[in-house]
C-alpha cells in the first residue's frame, strides 16, 4: 500500500486565460496521461527496472515535446527551501509530482540527488547549466560519484534522470534566469530529495560526497 495522492484527472488545474485556453487543456491532458501511465507501470510492479525507467522517461520528454507548459496561479509559488532566488510550485498527481521552477538572474539548486525516484527536465524559457553525477557507491555517511557531466540547457531542451543515471546533479541560471518544468516519478514511498556537500575530487577521478539536509 503506497501514500500516493489521488490520481485521478482534475477538471481545472490552472488558472487560464481565453486565449490560453487550449494550451492548458492540452497541457492537463499531457500531464494526466503522464500519471496514469506512472500508475500502470507501478501496479505492474516494473517501475524500477533499468528498462522500463529508461523507456518511461523517454516517452515522459516525448510527451512533452511539444506541449506549451502553462505558468502555475502565482499564489501557489513559494521559495524553494534550499535554491538561490528559485522560487517553486508543487502539484502532485498519484505518484507523479510536476515541479514548476522559476529562476531569477543567477538562480540556483545546490547538488541534491532524487533518491528512489526517475525525472525528466524541460527548460521551457531562458537557459540553465546543469552538472550531473552517477553513484557509484553510497552509505548512510557519505555518496562516490563518478565524474560529474556538465551541459547548458536552452528553451525547448530536455534532459533526465533515473535510479542509475544523473540522479544527482545541481542547476545554476544565467543572468536571464530560467522557467523549468521537471516531472519527477517516484517509484516507492522512500522516494526523497536529499541535499549534499561536495569534498575534494580523489585521485581515481571519483567525488565523494556528503549529506547536507533533507530539503
Ligand atoms: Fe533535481
Amino acid at each position: 500500500m503506497t501514500g500516493f495522492s489521488d490520481t485521478r484527472c482534475p477538471s481545472v488545474l490552472f488558472d487560464v486565460d481565453k486565449e490560453t485556453e487550449l494550451d492548458a487543456s492540452e497541457y492537463q491532458r499531457v500531464i494526466c496521461d503522464i500519471a496514469a501511465k506512472a500508475e500502470r507501470l507501478q501496479s505492474a510492479g516494473v517501475n524500477q527496472t533499468v528498462e522500463v525507467q529508461e523507456a518511461y522517461v523517454g516517452w515522459v520528454m516525448s510527451r512533452l515535446n511539444n506541449a506549451l507548459v502553462p505558468v502555475p496561479d502565482p499564489a501557489g509559488w513559494q521559495d524553494h527551501p534550499r535554491g538561490e532566488n528559485v522560487r517553486v510550485f508543487r502539484h502532485r498527481m498519484g505518484s507523479v509530482e510536476f515541479c514548476h521552477l522559476k529562476f531569477g538572474s543567477n538562480g540556483s539548486i545546490p547538488y541534491h540527488d532524487h533518491c528512489d525516484s526517475n525525472g525528466v527536465m524541460r527548460v521551457v524559457e531562458g537557459s540553465v547549466a546543469s552538472s550531473s553525477f552517477n553513484i557509484v557507491e553510497q552509505s548512510s555517511a557519505n555518496m562516490t560519484l563518478t565524474s560529474p557531466v556538465h551541459v547548458r540547457l536552452s528553451a525547448g531542451d530536455m534532459t533526465s534522470f533515473c535510479l542509475q543515471r544523473n540522479s544527482v546533479h545541481a542547476l545554476a541560471a544565467g543572468a536571464d534566469g530560467a522557467y523549468i518544468l521537471d516531472v519527477f516519478t517516484r517509484l516507492n514511498d522512500d522516494a526523497c530529495c536529499r541535499y549534499l556537500q561536495l569534498q575534494p575530487p580523489r585521485k581515481n577521478g571519483y567525488v565523494r560526497a556528503v549529506w547536507s539536509q533533507e530539503g
